[in-house]
C-alpha cells in the first residue's frame, strides 16, 4: 500500500483488521500485545506519513486514525480489567491450601484419659481456684501454722497491703496443691460422695529436670461411710490398669506424712515398662513413686462441716506431669511448657 495514496477507507481496513486479529487470541495477555502493535508499529505510520499529505485528506485521514487509536486504547483499557479479573479468578482444580492442624497437649490428654476412668468409677469432675487463700490451701488442711511448706520458698503469696493485719481467709497465694478443692467441696456438699479435681497448681521453686513454678495434679476425694484404704487400693489398682492398659500392674503403699491426711501414704505402682525387673525408668527397683494419699484427717472434715463422728473417707493427690513423663518417657518436665513444636508435635 503506497502511503500517500492513503484515505480514511484504509482506516476502516486496519480496524477490521485489528478486530479479526483481537477475536482471534484467547488470552487478556495476547489481545494486549495486539492493542500495543496496532498502536505503536501500524498507527504510527499512518501519523507519519501524515505530514506528505495536505489539505481535506490530511484532516479527514488524520481525524479517522486518531478515533482508531483511541478505539484501541479503550481496548488495551479493558483487557488490562480482564488480566487483573482473570489474575483473582479463583481456579478449583488447584490443590487446596493445607491447614495444619494442632494437636492436644500430652497433660491435657492424659487429664481427659483419667476424667473417662474415674467417671466410670462414678467420681465427679470438680474444679477450684488457682488463687487461693491461705486458710483452704493451708489451715484448713491442718496445716500447723508455723509448717515451714508456708515460707515464701515454697509457696507464691500474693503482694497485699498491710498484710500481716489480714486474717488467712484474706491472705492470697498460689495454690500450691488441689487439696484446698475437697473443703471447698465437702463444705457444699453432703456425703457420700467421690469427685476428682484436676488442675494447675505453683510451687516457689527453681526449675530444672523434675521441677517446675508449675504443673498440674489430680485430686481425688471419697467420703462415706466406712470407707476403708482396702476401697482406696481397689479404686487406685483400677485406675492404674486402665491408664497404663496393661492387667498386671500392682500397687504398694508406704507409710508418709501429711497434714491432711492420717495415716498418710506415699504410693507406688510395679513399673509398666520393665514389669517390676528394675530399669531406668524405675531406678531399677521395679516400682515407681506415683501419688501421695491417706485416709482423711478429722478435722480436714470438720473444716469441710462433715461429722468425722459419721463419715470417713481417703483423697490421693497424683502429680500428672509425673504420670506424662512416666508414659512417654521424658526426661526433662520443662519440655511441657517450653512451647517447642518439634516436642509438642510428637503427640
Ligand atoms: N496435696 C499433696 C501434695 O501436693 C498430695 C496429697 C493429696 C496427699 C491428697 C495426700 C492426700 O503433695
Amino acid at each position: 500500500m503506497q502511503l500517500y495514496s492513503m484515505d480514511s477507507r484504509d482506516i476502516q481496513k486496519i480496524k477490521e483488521k485489528f478486530l479479526k486479529e483481537i477475536s482471534g487470541t484467547k488470552k487478556p495477555d495476547e489481545r494486549k500485545k495486539v492493542c500495543k502493535r496496532y498502536v505503536e508499529e501500524e498507527l504510527s505510520s499512518v501519523f507519519s506519513s501524515l505530514k506528505d499529505l495536505s489539505g481535506e485528506n490530511k484532516t479527514s485521514l488524520g481525524r479517522a486514525a486518531n478515533e482508531l487509536r483511541q478505539f484501541i486504547l479503550e481496548c488495551l483499557k479493558e483487557e488490562k480489567k480482564e488480566a487483573i479479573k482473570e489474575k483473582e479468578k479463583i481456579d478449583v482444580t488447584l490443590p487446596g491450601k493445607i491447614t495444619e492442624a494442632g494437636s492436644n497437649h500430652p497433660i491435657t490428654s492424659l487429664r481427659g484419659k483419667c476424667e473417662e476412668i474415674f467417671s466410670k468409677m462414678g467420681f465427679a469432675v470438680v474444679e477450684g481456684p488457682e488463687l487461693e487463700n491461705e486458710w483452704y490451701n493451708f489451715d484448713a488442711l491442718n496445716f500447723k501454722e508455723d509448717h515451714p511448706v508456708r515460707e515464701m520458698q515454697d509457696t507464691l503469696f500474693v503482694k497485699q497491703k498491710e498484710r500481716e493485719r489480714l486474717s488467712s481467709q484474706e491472705k492470697l497465694l498460689m495454690r500450691t496443691h488441689t487439696s484446698p478443692v475437697q473443703v471447698r467441696y465437702m463444705e457444699k456438699n453432703d456425703p457420700p460422695f467421690r469427685i476428682i479435681v484436676p488442675g494447675r497448681v505453683f510451687r516457689n521453686e527453681a526449675t530444672d529436670s523434675s521441677h517446675e513454678i508449675n504443673f498440674y495434679q489430680l485430686e481425688g476425694l471419697m467420703v462415706g461411710e466406712k470407707i476403708s484404704v482396702a476401697h482406696f487400693k481397689k479404686v487406685i489398682g483400677f485406675f492404674f490398669r486402665q491408664l497404663f492398659e496393661e492387667e498386671k500392674i500392682s500397687i504398694r503403699l508406704r507409710p508418709s506424712f501429711f497434714p491432711f491426711t492420717e495415716p498418710s501414704f506415699e504410693v507406688d505402682v510395679s513399673c509398666s515398662i520393665c514389669s517390676g525387673k528394675g530399669c531406668s525408668v524405675c531406678s531399677r527397683t521395679g516400682w515407681i513413686e506415683v501419688m501421695g494419699a491417706g485416709m482423711v484427717h478429722p478435722n480436714v472434715l470438720r473444716s469441710g462441716k462433715v461429722d468425722p463422728g459419721k463419715f470417713n473417707g481417703f483423697a490421693f493427690g497424683v502429680g500428672l506431669d509425673r504420670i506424662a513423663m512416666i508414659q512417654h518417657k521424658i526426661d526433662d518436665i520443662r519440655l511441657f511448657y517450653g512451647g517447642d513444636l518439634r516436642f509438642l508435635k510428637q503427640f
